[in-house]
């Protein structure tokens, strides 16, 4: 079964996100709040010649991170740095990354909650204080040495903000929740990307595909890639509403945009424990499924949806829940 909802990006949709993606604010649909406060940011530093504060973005993945990391270097005239926090897997790693900065760049961390603790170090100075301490050496001769850093601008984006560690939260000025996108905006999302995919799209197949994106612009994207093959082999190349339903279906998707792991997910907690609660272990288990997957990627949604609560004891399906999936039998 192809996965449409997953926490990173594939490998082979690199290239093509490339081009779907906004390279400025007034391409980057969605995000008003956020938006509106980044453009005032990035005026005012560029008016004093400065970079902007560090900025933490957190929420479910797919909402565009990386993508805003990018859109305000562009706007800043800056360059934009990757990486991520099981990448930096030694102190050195980040303090050949943070040397090699240049002034005002954008350093963006993704996954900021997965630093260890000797790399996250690092980077409390260097956010604070522009400087690089480092160890060199071992036993009585080590030195302690201190490099000054150009200034630069952190944007870490983590799925879980409750996860980080509270000297690393406060070293961020500007923290901001992304939300998921609504109906209308994932259309306007999918419109622009049939346009730079130069395929045909009907407005109420946008809106077909929009309603089972999960609120999720990469998700949107993603559908949209597989229902332009469905549309060239079954029609005649043109989205339309009727093609979504049936390349959706195919796929296995349902009109909600659940999958058959959140249906596995329901649907254990359903038969094996009457709905809950149940720990997130027991569910990684009888579903042979990576417990993060479950709490980061697909949970979250569940959650918006009103299907299930968290509680303390565990997760618990709601009376919607079990509505929904009665009518499924
Ligand atoms: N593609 C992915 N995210 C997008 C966004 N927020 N605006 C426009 N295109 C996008």
């Amino acid at each position: 079964m192809e996965r449409f909802v997953t926490e990173k990006e594939l490998e082979n949709e690199k290239e093509i996100q490339k081009t779907l993606r906004p390279k400025r604010f007034d391409e980057y649909i969605g995000q008003s709040l956020l938006k509106e406060k980044m453009k005032i940011f990035i005026e005012a530093a560029k008016r004093r010649n400065s970079c902007i504060d560090h900025i933490l973005l957190y929420g479910p993945p797919g909402l565009g991170k990386t993508t805003l990391a990018g859109v305000i270097a562009n706007e800043m005239g800056t360059n934009l740095r990757i990486t991520s926090g099981p990448v930096l897997d030694k102190a050195g790693d980040l303090a050949a990354i943070l040397t090699s900065l240049e002034e005002n760049d954008i350093l963006f961390i993704d996954e900021i909650h997965r630093l260890n603790t000797s790399v996250e170090e690092i980077l409390y100075p260097a956010m604070e204080d522009g400087e690089l301490d480092i160890i060199i050496g071992k036993g009585p001769s080590a030195k302690s040495i201190r490099i000054e850093l150009p200034p630069f601008t952190l944007i870490g984006a983590t799925t879980r903000a409750g996860l980080l560690s509270s000297p690393l939260r406060d070293r961020f000025g500007v923290t901001h929740r992304m939300e998921y996108y609504t109906d209308e905006e994932l259309v306007e999302i999918l419109i622009r990307g049939a346009k730079v995919l130069e395929v045909e799209i009907s407005k109420e197949g946008a809106l077909e595909i929009a309603r089972r994106s999960r609120g999720t612009p990469r998700i949107a994207n993603r559908f949209l890639k597989r229902i332009r093959d469905y549309a060239e082999i079954k029609g005649n190349g043109i989205i339309t509403k009727k093609i979504v339903l049936d390349s959706l279906e195919l796929l296995g998707i349902d009109k909600e945009g659940l999958d058959d792991l959140d249906r596995g997910i329901i649907n254990s907690m359903l038969e094996n424990y009457n709905g809950g609660p149940v720990g997130i272990e027991t569910l990684s288990l009888l579903l042979g499924e990576d417990r993060r997957t479950i709490e980061e990627v697909y949970e979250p949604y569940l959650v918006k949806k009103g299907y299930i609560k968290r509680t303390p004891r565990g997760r618990v399906v709601t009376e919607k829940c079990r509505e929904y999936f009665k009518d499924k039998e």
